[in-house]
């Protein structure tokens, strides 16, 4: 997918918007996740690394509640924003579902986003359906000269996806819980962490024990660390509280004041 950023994007950050787009395609990855395309957006410009959408998924009344999802890229010649879902529950299966030309409303871009550094060394750790935001930062990490290896993990190798993608980027490297693909075990067992951790920032986004666990090897090694929280959600914007995440500075809403955190400021 070609994709540009226009400039000034960072300003226009704060403008939310509904917006009804298309399916242009689903493409299933593997048993169960797919990357969904969307056309018809206005918004490609105001996105940043780490910011997400509220989906609404329609004509199935017992998925009342939008789903936040990362955006996997955008693509503004072509007005298109893509997701990459991991089916786990009703709403991701019917969203799965859908057909081409169907309509989806978005309200977007939403949350804060990563931090970007120039000409630093830096790890970016991705499980699961965590790696969503990674393609985005990946690019724009690589474009403002920073050294980028990424430790993407799963549990079998039907997991490890985008690795083509992240060479692009930066060195990779992956890790499945049955070995069939990388070395062995969890993320954070990965021989990378054997040795001196010299970088900058460590950036992570995934099952919360896995987060945790990246956090404690950051502060271990005094290395700066971002986490990007799953929060459960419900509105997406800061009325319903049901997305709290206890922080050093009191209770604060991940879809408003998130979903990326210092791990510093996180009551982990
Ligand atoms: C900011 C943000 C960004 C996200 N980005 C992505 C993404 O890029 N790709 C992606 O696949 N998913 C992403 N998620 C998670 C995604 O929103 C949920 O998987 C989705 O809402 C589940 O909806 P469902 O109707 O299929 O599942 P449900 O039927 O609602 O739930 C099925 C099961 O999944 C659990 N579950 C639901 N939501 C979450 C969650 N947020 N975290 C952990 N478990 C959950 C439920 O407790 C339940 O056990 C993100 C979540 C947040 C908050
Ligand atoms: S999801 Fe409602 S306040 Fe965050």
């Amino acid at each position: 997918m070609t994709s540009s950023r226009r400039p000034g994007g960072f300003f226009l950050q704060a403008m939310k918007r509904i917006e009804d787009l298309k399916v242009q395609n689903i493409r299933w990855l593997n048993s169960s996740s797919y990357i969904l395309e969307l056309t018809g957006s206005e918004a490609t410009a105001d996105i940043q690394p780490g910011n997400f959408a509220e989906i609404r998924v329609d004509n199935h009344p017992d998925v009342f509640l939008r789903r936040p999802f990362s955006y996997l890229d955008f693509d503004e010649e072509r007005n298109m924003v893509s997701f990459f879902v991991k089916a786990i529950g009703k709403g991701t299966k019917k969203l799965g579902a859908m057909e081409e030309g169907d309509n989806v409303s978005l309200i977007h871009p939403l949350g804060n986003e990563f931090s970007i550094p120039e000409n630093k060394k830096v790890l970016i750790t991705g499980g699961g359906s965590g790696i969503a935001p990674f393609i985005m930062l990946g690019r724009e990490l690589k474009e403002r000269g920073n050294e980028v290896v990424i430790i993407t993990g799963g549990r079998t190798a039907e997991d490890i996806l985008f690795t083509d993608e992240f060479s692009a980027y930066g060195e990779v490297y992956c890790t499945t819980e049955d070995g069939s693909l990388g070395e062995k075990g969890l993320i954070t067992q990965h021989s990378i962490f054997a040795g001196e951790l010299n970088f900058d920032l460590i950036y992570t986004c995934g099952p919360d024990l896995m987060m945790r666990a990246i956090a404690g090897i950051a502060k271990e090694n005094d290395i700066a660390c971002e986490a990007s929280l799953e929060n459960l959600m419900a509105c997406g914007f800061g009325a319903c509280l049901c997305c709290i995440q206890e922080t050093t500075e009191g209770n604060k809403c991940v879809c408003t004041e998130g979903p990326v955190f210092n791990i510093n400021n996180l009551k982990w």
